[in-house]
């Protein structure tokens, strides 16, 4: 048997196709009714066997990547999920020996997309495969759900509807294929400060729930009713907090974008592009997006990425 000292995986962002936030809940969460869509910004988590001299830490951590300021907010200590993840893999195992962990970052971080969460996801893999732990499906997917709510869906990938505090997932059938924009912000926001901020400004939520429009355009490939049915409760939250958003938002859309909207609790802004069309319409409104968006001066970076993708994979 071949015995792997590095194990590389790649891991996809994620949006939020409908973000509706319920009540608070006691233990500080929040219900969710949450249509989670993987997209082409991959980041790749590698771990690798430490020298044989090191018994202790588990985990060191770097990260590099070419957004300057994002990549000076990754932890580099056992606070970063991926560190964490390591550890879930060593108890649930048994296994598990002292490892470095490379983040080769592409997604916002602290962005909305789940970029620290897919690099838990990545790490949860890529331990299992260099300590030959040879965990389940449901083992790595119940660790995922310990780490936090996004987690597991950067295990699963593609579209997939998420209950519970996010992390219940069913996949969602969603045949086509979207070409989406993203305005990364120079600033990053904290989730738990956009939910607190939520809190303040919607006491009375209802309960949420799955759009059926939202299904309908997804189940039908139809990308204008798709951009029409995008929505996420925590937009007003931090648009409140981050309130140059709103010219980002409306940067893209006079665009031409079929729709717009903060990315689970941002500050990423993301614009659906289309689906289906012709390339060529696709490429020029496209590059008007892409156009828009650098010339508001608000953006860090813009990037376009495809979606759906699959989920955290070893390559
Ligand atoms: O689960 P995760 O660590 O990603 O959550 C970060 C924070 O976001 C939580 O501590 C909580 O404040 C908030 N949150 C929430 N309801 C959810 C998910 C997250 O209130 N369903």
């Amino acid at each position: 048997m071949t015995v792997n000292t590095t194990v590389t995986v790649r891991v996809p962002a994620k949006v939020n196709l409908q973000l509706a936030v319920g009540p608070g809940r006691e233990d500080g969460f929040h219900d969710l009714v949450n249509v989670f869509h993987a997209v082409s910004l991959f980041d790749e988590v590698t771990v690798k066997e430490a020298s044989p001299r090191r018994s202790a830490p588990l985990t060191t951590l770097t990260a590099e990547g070419e957004m300057g300021s994002h990549l000076a907010r990754v932890p580099l200590d056992e606070s970063n999920l991926a560190a964490k993840a390591a550890l879930a893999v060593a108890e649930a195992s048994g296994l598990g020996a002292p490892v470095d962990i490379h983040l080769d970052k592409r997604i916002p971080v602290a962005g909305g997309m789940a970029g620290g969460s897919a690099d838990a996801a990545a790490a949860l893999v890529a331990c299992d495969r260099l300590w030959g732990a040879g965990l389940s499906r449901e083992r790595l997917l119940e660790a995922a759900a310990d780490l936090g709510s996004d987690v597991a869906f950067g295990l699963v990938g593609a579209t997939a509807l998420g209950t519970g505090r996010g992390e219940i997932l069913e996949p969602m059938s969603s045949p086509g294929r979207y070409r989406w924009v993203f305005a990364l912000s120079k600033r990053g926001l904290s989730t738990a400060d956009v939910f607190r901020e939520y809190d303040r400004l919607r006491p009375d939520a209802p309960a949420p729930r799955l759009d059926p429009e939202l299904e309908k355009a997804l189940a039908t490939r139809d990308a204008e009713a798709l951009g029409r049915a995008l929505s996420n409760d925590l937009q007003p939250a931090a648009l409140s907090l981050l309130p140059e958003l709103e010219r980002t938002l409306a940067a893209g859309s006079a665009a031409g974008a079929l729709g717009a909207l903060v990315s689970g609790s941002g500050p990423t802004c993301a614009f659906l592009v289309g689906g289906g069309e012709d390339p060529l319409v696709l490429a020029e409104r496209e590059a008007e997006v892409v156009a828009a968006l650098n010339g508001t001066g608000l953006c860090e970076r813009v990037v376009a990425a495809d979606g759906d993708v699959p989920g955290a994979m070893v390559v």
